[in-house]
């Protein structure tokens, strides 16, 4: 096996998503708050939009590199005015179609990241970027939150973590895991950041931004700055807001030149992404998704809801804060009753999440992902795309736990 390879880690969660497919297969009930996918199928016309296409030669054919140019145009589009930004702003962008919102982002950073370089990432972060950050040779640069704040970086580390060597920053906001978005106003202060750090290329992973279920809906450094955009890189993809993780497709937007980039290094790693997927969003209309994510976000507040209500009412509040999108609630074992009993001492800085979550699937039958996976230690990931009724039960079965 190469060294690169070698270096980078498995999946902490596999080991407990193991043990819980086991254990459901014994006959045990399991709640999986787990996954980073809806349960639903995705939007009817979508799926219609695909049917309609099974037919044409075209769509079994290989597709430009960078995707076929009316959906390119399209997603432009469909970004830009979700995101309230000014056509003459756009002008110099170019977007790159991907099989899916993982390998857009891996080719990102292959395109823009040298062995040495820096690239700055807010902890807790999405479980791939410091491994792909490892594959390119670069160093992963952490910038460390709290759930106090309910896990929003202080610009201040972000300006102190900004070395001569830092090619990028990825901000990924509605976040994964923490479930929160960054305010407008701490974006006005980040674009202000950036302003005077122009070396830095900005990588805006914005996958989630769909899911938002709390007003104000995210926004972007870009609103504030959109000069920013000429080193700005927005990805994206419909694996969260269409429900089709399954069907491989992620995008960027990012000056043309850096989008030719990507699109020579994407003709020799996958030629393209899937043609049959591309021609059937190219005839989906973007505008109905957000009809079709109502009820989706209308659950995903009720189970918010159910996560304040438990954690406060069994005197766990120490650990709550609101969750605002994406589908996931960040639990910070260390401030809760139960963390007590692994500590040896105050000194004890160990990482007891991977332990504390193998009790809670073995005695309560509920599977959270381990903090460890997201590099904020003695934590859990819980996962709200569960049904009001077996959420509710999981949440306090976990509860229960966190007392005991
Ligand atoms: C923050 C974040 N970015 C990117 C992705 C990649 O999505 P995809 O399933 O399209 O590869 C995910 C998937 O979970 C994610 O959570």
């Amino acid at each position: 096996m190469s060294i690169r390879v070698n270096e980078i880690s498995d999946s902490v969660t596999l080991r407990l998503n193991d043990q819980a497919v086991k254990m459901a297969e014994e006959g045990k009930t399991v709640y999986n708050l787990t996954t980073g996918q809806l349960a639903s199928k995705p939007d009817f016309d979508f799926i219609d939009s695909i049917k309609s296409e099974l037919n044409f030669l075209k769509s079994y054919q290989y597709s430009p590199v960078a995707g076929f140019v009316d959906l390119r145009e399209k997603l432009i589009s469909y970004i830009f005015e979700n995101r309230h930004v000014a056509k003459e702003h756009f002008a110099n962008l170019d977007c790159v179609i991907s099989s899916g919102g993982k390998h857009n982002l891996f080719h990102v950073l292959l395109t823009l990241v040298d062995p040495g370089d820096e690239v700055i990432v807010i902890s807790p972060f999405w479980i791939s970027y410091p491994e792909m950050i490892k594959l390119c040779g670069g160093k992963a640069v952490y910038v460390d939150t709290r759930s106090f704040d309910a896990f929003t970086p202080s610009l201040e580390a972000i300006k102190k973590s900004i070395t001569p060597k830092t090619k990028a920053i990825i901000i990924n906001s509605p976040n994964n895991p923490a479930g929160i978005h960054y305010s407008d106003e701490w974006m006005k202060g980040f674009a202000e950041l950036m302003i005077q750090n122009e070396n830095v290329t900005m990588i805006s992973d914005e996958i989630y931004f769909e899911l938002s279920y709390f007003d104000p809906a995210p926004t972007y450094f870009y609103n504030h700055r959109p000069e920013l955009l000429s080193r700005t890189v927005i990805a994206s993809g419909i694996s969260k807001c269409l429900a089709s993780t399954g069907l491989r497709i992620g995008y960027c937007i990012a000056p043309k030149k850096m989008c030719s980039a990507i699109s020579k290094l994407q003709s020799h790693t996958a030629s393209g992404a899937s043609s049959l997927i591309q021609r059937a969003l190219a005839s989906y209309e973007f505008k109905l998704i957000p009809d079709y994510l109502r009820p989706i976000k209308n659950q995903l507040r009720v189970n918010a809801g159910i996560v304040r209500e438990v954690l406060r009412s069994r005197d766990v509040a120490r650990c709550w804060y609101q969750p605002l999108s994406a589908f996931y609630f960040m639990l910070d074992l260390s401030l809760t009753p139960v963390f007590d009993k692994y500590v040896e001492n105050k000194q004890d800085h160990n990482d007891y999440s991977m332990k504390i979550c193998e009790d809670i699937l073995n005695k309560c039958g509920v599977a959270l992902v381990p903090g460890t996976a997201f590099g904020f230690p003695n934590s859990a990931r819980i996962s709200m795309v569960l049904e009001k009724t077996p959420f509710q039960i999981a949440m306090e079965k976990v509860a229960d736990f966190l007392i005991s």
